[in-house]
């Protein structure tokens, strides 16, 4: 990983749809090797600012910059966890089918056999995650837990230096939660990690970085005592604004980019 290079940079940065706009002038350096919690009320942006990250929407002005290129190019490092309820799982195809697509990664399924090396990674991902023995199962069959588990094996499987994760914890008890995060906090020794979260668990105890997203960026920084108590108080710091409550702990941090 170059350290010099920030894995994620927007600048100026705005994007939305139609004509209505989800984000307006977002700055942001996202440090290579960062564990960076991107959080904000619902509605506030956070599924879009990832999609700009991965190059799947294209932002009305600004540059967008993944590990120092166009998103597109390169899109083969970006492991991405979408929201899992937003996905469509009356598809028919099976566990290890889904988790072993990731492995094709622009590759044209028709003329792909799967190596060896495909097939073992396939099978560490599903291992890491606790559903080796769903691997056969329908994906329309799965618990919403089981479902989510398997998404980000999916991106696992990519390797990627760079990961995204959109509220990977949402329909996981405290254990398969837990579980999630030890294991981002093992990976993050290796790669970048940017987690959508409303969990106050994960900001406090393994992110160390905290993104406010609320249509614009309102906070990039530690997430120290303060802003967690905050945190726990109104969902969000963009709130500490809104509710009129003394700013200082914001300005504390000077770490706004
Ligand atoms: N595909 C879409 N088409 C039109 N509007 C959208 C679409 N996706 C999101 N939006 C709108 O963009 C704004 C930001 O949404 P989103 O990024 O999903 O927020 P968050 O993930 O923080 O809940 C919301 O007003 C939402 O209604
Ligand atoms: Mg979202």
């Amino acid at each position: 990983m170059n350290e010099m290079i920030p894995a994620v940079s927007l600048q100026n940065v705005s994007a939305g749809y139609d004509n209505n706009p989800a984000l307006e002038n977002i700055n942001l350096n996202i440090a290579a090797g960062s564990f960076t919690g991107i959080i904000g009320p619902n509605g506030g942006g956070k599924t879009t600012l990832l999609k700009v990250m991965l190059g799947l929407l294209e932002p009305w002005v600004g540059q967008v910059r993944i590990l120092g290129q166009d998103p597109q190019e390169n899109r083969r490092l970006v492991g991405y966890v979408p929201q899992a309820a937003n996905i469509n799982r009356r598809f028919p195809i099976s566990v290890r089918e889904v988790v072993s697509l990731a492995r094709l990664a622009g590759k044209l399924p028709i003329f792909h056999r799967y190596s060896p090396a495909d097939r073992n990674m396939v099978n560490y991902c599903l291992t890491r995650l606790d559903v080796l023995n769903l691997a056969e199962r329908q994906i329309g069959q799965l618990s919403s837990g089981q479902w989510q588990r398997v998404l980000i094996a999916r991106a696992l499987a990519v390797e990627p230096v760079l990961l995204l994760l959109d509220e990977p914890t949402s329909g996981l008890d405290a254990n398969a939660s837990s579980m999630v995060y030890e294991l981002l906090q093992e990976l993050n020794k290796e790669i970048t990690i940017v987690m959508v979260t409303h969990d106050t668990l994960a900001i406090s105890a393994y992110v160390r970085d905290i993104a406010c997203i609320n249509h614009y960026l309102h906070y990039h920084g530690e997430p120290d005592i303060s802003t967690d108590l905050i945190m726990q108080l109104y969902g969000c710091p963009v709130d500490l604004i809104a509710h009129g409550v003394p700013h200082r702990v914001l300005e504390e941090h000077g770490g706004r980019s």
